[in-house]
């Protein structure tokens, strides 16, 4: 499927829009920057097909599986911490909340009655609030592509599908955590009465079908530093959008996303628990591989969005979520700065050469990039420019 008609680029690199980002390769203390995409631009190593079709990602020479064969045997040396710390951070089903508990009862007389007070609340939301709502609600229901993603990973992935080990637990749990996630949303803006579902069901369809390639190399090391990322990056998008919810009046779906949050964290704390494992263990190993991913950029999973008529779904909603502070380049610096500061990395000491220069690079990072980003938003000329959302039935939100 992959390479054929390849012509189109899709939006690049934006300067106004973008972050911040030292330019240059391993190890780079100093030199030149450059101001890359980060949260509000598909990245240039993605394009489109053809037009109205989904953006695919370029076919190019990729290193496959970096992971060497005496850390496969790290991580099996590692089931019985996964078991012993790893596992006790999933809950049990019956101690979970379903998306049930949070929604109108339908086999219950007051069914319509509730559905009408949910829609009344959701009368007050904002136009942007709801793309940024949906476009976390389409992220969440790729969940096939995540599990995908975590069982490629050489060591620790389920082998069978059911697999008793820790790791092949480990994954699936998490899955059916989060499976939650995007059906709880969904029902929620279904019931709201003011989205396209249907626009959204092809966005969610399309998305699925394009994937993402968090260029994690089959490698675990890698592919935990990035769902350490991206559980952060999600407890705070879901946490924003509990509070503007409220503001705006809809405390049940505050709630609603409050919740969601609160798994996200302690998603978070679980794959962050992994990398001070790695940490633990193999300081070297783990220090290249955070430095490696921080090096590539953490692309968003749903940077391959689209609705079959934007080209630019995912720049646009990037900038909504940038405008309204559910999710802003900064968060990145920030999210940058938590783990570093997490994983204790300018303390770690008795480190090769190599690990030294991925360490001094780490503990520089996060500052620079606050210090560009700041430079490139002042920049950025604030509107007035819109985009129509086919998710809200093409009504026009403010992108700056
Ligand atoms: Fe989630
Ligand atoms: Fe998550």
């Amino acid at each position: 499927m992959l390479g054929t008609k390849l012509w189109m680029p899709t939006s690049g690199s934006s300067v106004n829009y973008g972050v911040a980002q030292p330019a240059g390769g391993r190890g780079g203390g100093g030199g030149s920057v450059r101001i890359v995409a980060m949260t509000v631009t598909i990245p240039q190593k993605f394009r489109r097909a053809e037009f109205n079709s989904p953006p695919q990602e370029i076919q190019r020479p990729k290193v496959a599986h970096s992971l060497a064969p005496e850390k496969v045997e790290l991580f099996k040396s590692l089931e019985g911490w996964a078991e012993s710390t790893l596992l006790p951070y999933l809950k049990p089903v019956d101690k979970c909340w379903q998306p049930q508990d949070h929604l109108p009862e339908p086999s219950c007389e007051g069914f319509f009655d509730e559905v009408k007070d949910l829609r009344a609340r959701a009368a007050c939301l904002p136009d942007d609030l709801l793309v940024c709502l949906v476009g976390d609600m389409i992220t969440e229901e790729a969940l096939p592509t995540y599990q995908t993603m975590l069982n490629t990973l050489d060591g620790t992935r389920d082998e069978s599908g059911a697999s008793p080990s820790p790791w092949g637990i480990w994954t699936r749990t998490w899955t059916a955590e989060e499976n939650r996630h995007g059906d709880l949303l969904n029902k929620y803006l279904y019931l709201t009465g003011r989205v396209d579902m249907r626009q959204i069901e092809k966005t969610i369809q399309y998305l699925i079908g394009s994937g993402m390639d968090p260029e994690t190399e089959n490698n675990p090391y890698l592919g935990f530093v990035y769902t350490s990322f991206q559980e952060r990056a999600t407890f705070i998008s879901h946490g924003n959008t509990a509070r503007h919810a409220k503001h705006f009046g809809d405390g049940k779906l505050a709630t609603v996303c409050g919740l969601i949050a609160a798994d996200e964290r302690r998603h978070e704390n679980a794959y962050t628990k992994i990398v001070e494992k790695l940490f633990e263990v193999d300081p070297d190993g783990a220090m290249l591989a955070f430095a490696d991913m921080m090096r590539k950029k953490i692309s968003m999973p749903a940077h391959l969005m689209y609705d079959g008529q934007n080209e630019h779904l995912f720049d646009d909603f990037s900038l909504v979520a940038q405008r309204t502070g559910v999710y802003t380049a900064r968060d990145y610096a920030d999210i940058m700065e938590h783990l570093v500061d997490k994983w204790n990395v300018a303390s770690i000491q008795g480190i090769s050469g190599e690990a030294q220069n991925a360490q001094e690079y780490l503990g520089s990072l996060p500052s620079r990039i606050r210090r560009l980003e700041e430079r490139a938003q002042a920049k950025v000329k604030k509107g007035p420019k819109t985009g129509s959302f086919s998710w809200i039935f093409n009504r026009e939100v403010a992108l700056l």
